[in-house]
């Protein structure tokens, strides 16, 4: 079974995905690190952001590159990232690797922006996850705190918004919710209600 979870910034998606992947035992991809250890690749080499050879080239030796997760994570990161995703060269690069690891017997969890879009079309179940713009705001704020950041919270909230409109409004496999996607807006939902809601989709799809 492949289950695709796409979604904007901080809505939650990550989470769920983690959790499906325990719950259902299949292995889980992260897609959006790709893309941040992209653009760490870059950065840790002096080099601008929309310099499209060196990205290709870096994205091309991921598999070879290994950073420590906390290196990826941090909000920065995720605002490189975007800037980075947004060159369809990027994405190109990247679509193999992606594909391979849904391609595994048993399936996989795949969470990303273009999943159930563009690199899984035919997963078994398609999550869109969504959350208001000031409750996403507030989630990464409490994250980053528990990182030890000290976050300005109108700020992050402008990040989030941003960085929405660039995923979204790219040409190149932009966010968007896949026609036999099922909706699932977390708002109000803690996180074991949020997986409670997707088991309930998952379930649903394959039966
Ligand atoms: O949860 P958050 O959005 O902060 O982070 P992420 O999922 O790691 O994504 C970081 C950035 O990578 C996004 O803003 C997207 O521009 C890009 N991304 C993408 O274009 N396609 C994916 N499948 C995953 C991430």
């Amino acid at each position: 079974m492949i289950i695709a979870i796409d979604g904007p910034a901080a809505s939650g998606k990550g989470t769920l995905a983690r959790r499906l992947a325990a719950h259902y035992r299949l292995p889980h991809l992260d897609t959006g690190l790709l893309y941040r250890a992209t653009a760490l690749a870059l950065m840790e080499a002096g080099l601008p952001l929309d310099d499209v050879v060196h990205a290709v080239e870096a994205a091309r030796g991921l598999a070879l590159t290994e950073y420590a997760e906390t290196d990826l994570r941090g909000h920065a990161m995720g605002e490189a990232a975007s800037q980075v995703a947004a060159m369809p060269e990027v994405r190109a690069e990247l679509v193999r690797l992606q594909r391979d690891f849904a391609a595994r017997p048993g399936g996989a969890v795949l969470d990303g922006r273009d999943i159930g879009s563009v690199i899984c079309p035919q997963a078994d179940v398609k999550i869109f996850v969504t959350a208001a713009p000031e409750v996403r705001a507030s989630r990464r704020v409490r994250e980053m705190m528990e990182r030890g950041e000290k976050p300005d919270p109108a700020m992050v909230l402008a990040d989030i918004v941003r960085r929405d409109a660039r995923d979204a409004g790219r040409s190149s496999a932009p966010l968007v919710k896949a026609g036999d996607a099922v909706d699932l807006d977390t708002s109000a939902l803690d996180v074991e209600a949020a997986f409670r809601a997707a088991l309930a989709i998952v379930e649903a799809r394959r039966t």
